[in-house]
């Protein structure tokens, strides 16, 4: 994680989000960027996953979100966004998360720090 907030505005892998505002009143923000990544509200705490579901092509973001568990619209899947653990099938295979910080009441998310480690559930 940078040590600044100008050190967020300043590195091109910490792409800005939205306002801070705009995902309060959502669950779900997506970049599309390759590969896709949404930017999660979960509780009013944010979190960065891909937004690929695992198990097929679906976007997650179209999802169902819900105590930071995200449920997929087309074979129901569910995944914790706060760590990208798969949580129930079909899906098995973790979602990458990323990192993310609030700076000047903007969300920003760290695309250069993709973490594909299997999550553990929360
Ligand atoms: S595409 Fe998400 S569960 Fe099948």
């Amino acid at each position: 994680m940078p040590d600044s907030d100008s050190e967020v505005r300043t590195r091109p892998d910490w792409r800005p989000v939205c306002p801070v505002a705009e995902l309060s009143g959502t669950d779900a923000v997506r970049l599309d960027v390759r590969p896709p990544v949404t930017v999660w509200n979960a509780d009013g705490a944010f979190y960065a996953t891909d937004d690929t579901c695992t198990h097929a092509e679906s976007s997650l973001a179209d999802g169902y979100l819900e105590d930071g568990v995200v449920e997929c619209i087309l074979h129901l899947a569910t995944f914790c966004v706060r760590t990208g653990a798969a949580l129930s099938a079909p899906a098995t295979e973790p979602l990458a998360t990323y990192p993310v910080r609030v700076t000047d009441d903007t969300v920003f998310v760290d695309l250069g720090a993709r973490d594909e480690t299997p999550g553990q559930q929360m």
